[in-house]
């Protein structure tokens, strides 16, 4: 089967960049990016690149290279709908806020809108791609909608998973060069074996077959939940070790390399932190979990939601070695933030751990002030609002956030590292230090700086995992 016309539904971190790679690589297919948020659309049709809503490394040259050839932004939905043999869906599906599973079942309601569409605009044959995060077994759920919700015309649906397992900040990266693309779908008829091998041919533009990688829709579905689990129980497992180094004199860097060169373990994703964020590991953790308990599982589930209990540990002990090492009051203290995204060269802030961190300083009557090189300050206020805590004027009151960091840190108490932006180790750290109260405290939540360089300037450290922090 031959693609021409692929729609995605959802112009997000996921749907804009990974239909920009597909269009830059597959100048012979037209890609329509659709949504219903007509500002996302404006911004990524924007002339001025550094306006797209996405912030990733390389994606303004591939938007530059497709856009108006073969990949286009639009809010028609029903017309890019109807024109495509292959639609994506790449929409939110982000924690349940009310009613049953609430804070722990994914909330599926904009994935049955957007099957629902599907079913009620499609006049020809489609095949219907999961790219979005799903629970397993959801395929069951689109699959009945498609076929029973339909708008009286004979179309025939196929259903695929294929999630996505590109990291936020190295997008383009793992677009163009992938560990593996999964592909699950009807493996028992022939109607789904030809929907594997048209999306298989999709992808086969760049990526090598033997990188692409076909299962049955439940195994992919599943498979991805699972990834992420264990993405996150590695960062939760050397966080738990990071304040057991810190009491023992021993240093989880040492502690990672050590164990990281056993080819068994592999060395990547053992960087101590003051916690993981972004919009997947929670969300997806806590779906699995959900999941499980449904099953009545609650061994497996209890096993994963103590990836969950770990990180929050992780982010609160951060906050609370602040306020004991600064004499047990910050209380209107001026602590300054060198980031606010959840990790560096992203704009992206979903569950990052520095909302978290400013939440406890905050109630401690802290004056929070906050420089990132990419995060605006209105999705700081909006991200703080968002704990419902306490008021916007009150958030708004107790956190500045500043363009240049000289300024954000000038008078501080302390400056805590919150993301591992590359700039924070380029700066001229003797002149934050004059600018600073005395004692001048630094807390790096990434374990980014030289912190024995920084005592000499006069800097009294506290670094995750290191064994040499100050007694508190
Ligand atoms: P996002 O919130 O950035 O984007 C989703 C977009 O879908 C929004 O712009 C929203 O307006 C749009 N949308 C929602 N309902 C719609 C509808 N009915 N019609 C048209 N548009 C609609 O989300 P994201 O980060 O791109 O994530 C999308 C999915 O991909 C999620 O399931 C997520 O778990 C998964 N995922 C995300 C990442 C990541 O790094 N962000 C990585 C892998 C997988
Ligand atoms: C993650 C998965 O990596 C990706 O495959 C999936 O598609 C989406 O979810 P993302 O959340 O964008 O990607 O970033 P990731 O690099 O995984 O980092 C997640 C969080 O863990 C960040 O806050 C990061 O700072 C933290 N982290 C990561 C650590 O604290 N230590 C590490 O060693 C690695």
């Amino acid at each position: 089967m031959d693609i021409k016309h692929i729609c995605c539904i959802g112009a997000g971190y996921v749907g804009g960049p990974t239909m920009a790679v597909i269009a830059q690589k597959c100048p012979h297919i037209n890609v329509t990016v659709v949504d219903i948020n007509e500002k996302r659309i404006a911004a990524w049709n924007d002339e001025d690149l550094s306006k797209l809503p996405v912030y990733e490394p390389g994606l303004d040259k591939v938007v530059e290279e497709a856009r108006g050839r073969n990949l286009f932004f639009s809010t028609e939905v029903d017309k890019a709908i109807d024109a495509a043999d292959m639609i994506f869906i790449s929409v939110n599906t982000p924690t349940k806020t009310y009613g049953k599973g609430k804070g722990m079942a994914a909330d599926l309601k904009y994935i049955e809108l957007c099957a629902r569409q599907i079913a009620r605009v499609a006049t020809s044959d489609k095949i219907v791609i999961e790219k979005s995060t799903l629970p397993v077994r959801t395929a069951s759920a689109i699959k009945s909608i498609l076929d029973n919700t339909g708008n009286g015309s004979e179309v025939k649906f196929q259903i695929l998973s294929n999630p996505e397992f590109l990291a936020e900040g190295t997008a383009i990266e793992d677009l163009l060069d992938p560990d593996r693309v999964l592909i699950g779908g009807d493996t028992s008829t022939a109607e789904g074996k030809k929907a594997i091998q048209a999306l298989a041919s999709v992808y086969a533009n760049w990526v090598p077959q033997k990188q692409i990688l076909t299962t049955n829709v439940w195994s992919s579905e599943l498979s991805k939940l699972t990834a992420n689990a264990f993405l996150a129980q590695r960062v939760s497992s050397i966080n738990s070790l990071s304040e057991l180094c810190e009491k023992t004199e021993a240093d989880v860097n040492e502690v990672a390399k050590a164990i990281g060169m056993d080819s068994r373990i592999g060395s990547k994703f053992l960087k101590a932190s003051v916690g993981f964020g972004g919009s997947c590991f929670q969300k997806d953790i806590l779906n699995l979990v959900y999941i499980a308990k449904t099953y009545g599982l609650n061994e497996v589930a209890d096993y994963w939601e103590q990836v969950i209990i770990m990180n929050d540990h992780q982010k609160r002990r951060f906050a609370h070695n602040i306020i004991s090492t600064l004499f047990n009051t910050v209380s209107g203290k001026k602590i300054a933030f060198l980031g606010w995204a959840f990790k560096k060269d992203t704009n992206d802030t979903r569950e990052s751990a520095a909302i978290y961190v400013a939440d406890e300083l905050l109630n401690e009557q802290s004056k929070v002030a906050v420089y990132d090189p990419k995060v605006s300050e209105e999705q700081m206020y909006a991200d703080l609002d968002y704990l419902n805590t306490r008021s916007s004027e009150e958030n708004r009151e107790g956190v500045s956030v500043f363009n240049n960091p000289y300024e954000a840190c000038k008078d501080a108490h302390a400056i805590a590292v919150l993301t591992e932006w590359d700039e924070f180790k380029t700066y001229d750290w003797q002149k934050l230090y004059d600018q600073m109260q005395k004692p001048a405290f630094l807390f790096d939540g990434r374990g980014i700086l030289d912190t024995d360089a920084l005592e000499k300037i006069g800097f009294v450290c506290y670094k995750i995992g290191s064994g040499k922090n100050p007694e508190i």
